[in-house]
């Protein structure tokens, strides 16, 4: 084989109240990296669509490499080549896992070239470090469900523990993408490092409940569990019409609504494509009250993630 392609999509992570532990994939957008191997060894990015210039070039600094090299090197590989053509599909600093999706593309279509030395599972921290690199932190919510598929719980992160729940097949995502941009690093930035003990209880009683309606396709008590009582009221001041938003999504049928990873994208969740469509159009409509263009998808849960085409 000396050519590939893989597609990896879009995902909303954090999910509400579990921050950086959990992550699903949605269907579309998603990356795809295209590979061709050649005969000099290195990794050269020869060109990158759909990101109006602004991601770096150079091999050592794109996501979308970093981890190819980091995989060459573990398997101690020095004289493989290949060209990489990027094509971005989502918007930069959106909340819906741009940069893990870059990486998670890269890093299983390198796999394939080299003949799948590695489980999808074996992947994962060498597509961590795309996110590392793309926004400071190492964080799995995003590449995990994008390399993994369905919606992803990551136990712990030392050692690395993750792993992926039912969800019900009548469950949809909307994700609203409002035309701003949130870098990942300031939002995170802006984060408390203390959390109150009576914070951490409610936290803990809505991630139980977040995961057991999921496993027992118990809607009300994944409505009542949608409540992040630590990280949505900081970062919400980021996203204009937040409280507005929210509450149109939740009156036009989603069963809770927050923050998609770090922002501006807002999703919800609904039984049901028409309600996760109505609760969709009620939230565009509520962002262009304000003046601000949206943009909409709507997708039951990803169970594949990446694929190769
Ligand atoms: N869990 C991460 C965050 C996801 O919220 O910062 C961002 O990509």
């Amino acid at each position: 084989m000396n050519s590939v392609k893989a597609f990896a999509p879009a995902t909303v992570a954090n999910v509400s109240c579990g921050f950086d532990i959990f992550g699903f994939a949605i269907g579309e957008p998603g990356d795809v990296v295209e590979l061709r191997k050649r005969d000099e060894p290195g990794i050269i990015i020869t060109d990158i669509i759909g990101d109006e210039g602004r991601l770096p070039r150079a091999a050592e600094k794109n996501a979308v490499t970093v981890v190819m090299l980091h995989l060459l090197k573990h398997l101690d590989i020095t004289d493989f080549g290949c060209e990489v053509v990027l094509h971005k599909n989502m918007p930069l600093g959106s909340g819906m896992g741009s940069s893990a999706a870059s990486a998670v593309a890269g890093v299983v279509a390198i796999n394939e070239l080299l003949g799948n030395p590695l489980t999808r599972q074996e992947l994962l921290p060498f597509a961590m470090e795309g996110e590392r690199i793309a926004s400071g932190s190492a964080h799995a919510d995003n590449v995990g469900p994008s390399l993994l598929g369905g919606f992803v719980v990551i136990r712990s992160y030392n050692p690395l523990d993750i792993f992926t729940i039912p969800v019900p097949d009548d469950l949809y995502c909307t994700l609203v993408h409002p035309d701003i941009e949130i870098n990942t690093k300031d939002a995170r930035f802006i984060l408390r490092n203390e959390v109150s003990l009576k914070n951490t209880i409610a936290q803990m009683g809505n991630v139980a409940g977040l995961v057991a309606g999921l496993m027992k396709s118990d809607y009300d008590l994944i409505s009542r569990s949608m409540v992040d009582v630590i990280i949505e009221p900081v970062r919400s001041i980021l996203i204009p019409e937040f409280k507005e938003v929210k509450k149109a999504a939740i009156d036009n049928g989603a069963l809770g609504c927050s923050i998609s990873g770090a922002g501006p994208s807002m999703f919800a969740l609904s039984r049901g494509i028409g309600n996760a469509t109505k609760a969709g159009e009620a939230m565009q409509r509520q962002f262009a009250a304000a003046g601000i263009e949206s943009g909409l998808h709507i997708s039951p849960i990803n169970k594949n993630g990446a694929i190769i085409l």
